[in-house]
């Protein structure tokens, strides 16, 4: 057999020490654990690397889950609904408690447990290219929720102008946001 055996073999991506494991058995990697408050809480949050991250996941489910079906709803209350009526009305609760209930405390959520990870030693290295692209897009999703947020307070005094293909454009773009964020998140290209 030519080479080295196949089990010898180093697989880059999986040779790169990261993995929740890591937090727990070495001190943020190569550094020394620090002593005194700032020691303690960046030992927290290593521990709580892996934890931190599932509840990061889920949320960011959760408030995409909002933000793809949200302006679908806005499609069909322009479209089918209109401003005032029956109809109408059922929207604005849907659209209401969709945002209040669902998105604005998944947003929160995300953003929360999203800062824990930036703040959880070794684990966000700022002078590569990824965290610049996720909190640009990051950024842009924030400003999106709002936008919606905006618009749902339009939709319910009944003066919004807008027309149903604006949504249904809109809802591309946390599609694209998306795909941007886990990209810079998880392949990390650059
Ligand atoms: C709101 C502000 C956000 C902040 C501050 C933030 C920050 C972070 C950080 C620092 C990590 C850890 C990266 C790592 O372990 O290599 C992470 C993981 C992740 N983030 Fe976010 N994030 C935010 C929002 C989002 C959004 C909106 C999405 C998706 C649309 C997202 C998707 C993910 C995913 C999928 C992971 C896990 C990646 C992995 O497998 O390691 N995040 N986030």
């Amino acid at each position: 057999m030519r080479g080295r055996p196949r089990a010898n073999r180093v697989i880059p991506a999986i040779q790169i020490p990261y993995n929740h494991h890591n937090f727990s058995s070495n001190k943020y990697f190569f550094e020394e654990s620090r002593d005194g408050d700032d020691g303690m809480i960046l030992d927290f949050l290593a521990a709580a690397y892996p934890w931190t991250k599932s509840l990061h996941v889920i949320s960011v489910i959760a408030w995409m889950a909002g933000l793809f079906y949200l302006p679908r709803l806005y499609v069909y209350h322009v479209e089918v609904a209109g401003p005032e009526g029956e109809k109408a009305e059922l929207f604005q609760v849907m659209e209401r408690r969709l945002l209040r209930a669902i998105m604005n405390p998944s947003m929160i959520a995300t953003w929360v447990f999203g800062l824990m990870l930036v703040f959880t030693p070794g684990v966000v290295d700022w002078s590569l290219g990824w965290p610049w692209t996720k909190a640009v897009a990051v950024l842009a999703m924030t400003w999106f929720h709002h936008w919606l947020a905006l618009r749902r307070k339009d939709l319910a005094a009944g003066t919004d102008t807008r027309t149903g293909r604006t949504y249904r454009m809109m809802n591309e773009l946390p599609t694209l946001l998306l795909i941007v964020i886990v990209v810079s998140v998880i392949a990390k290209p650059f």
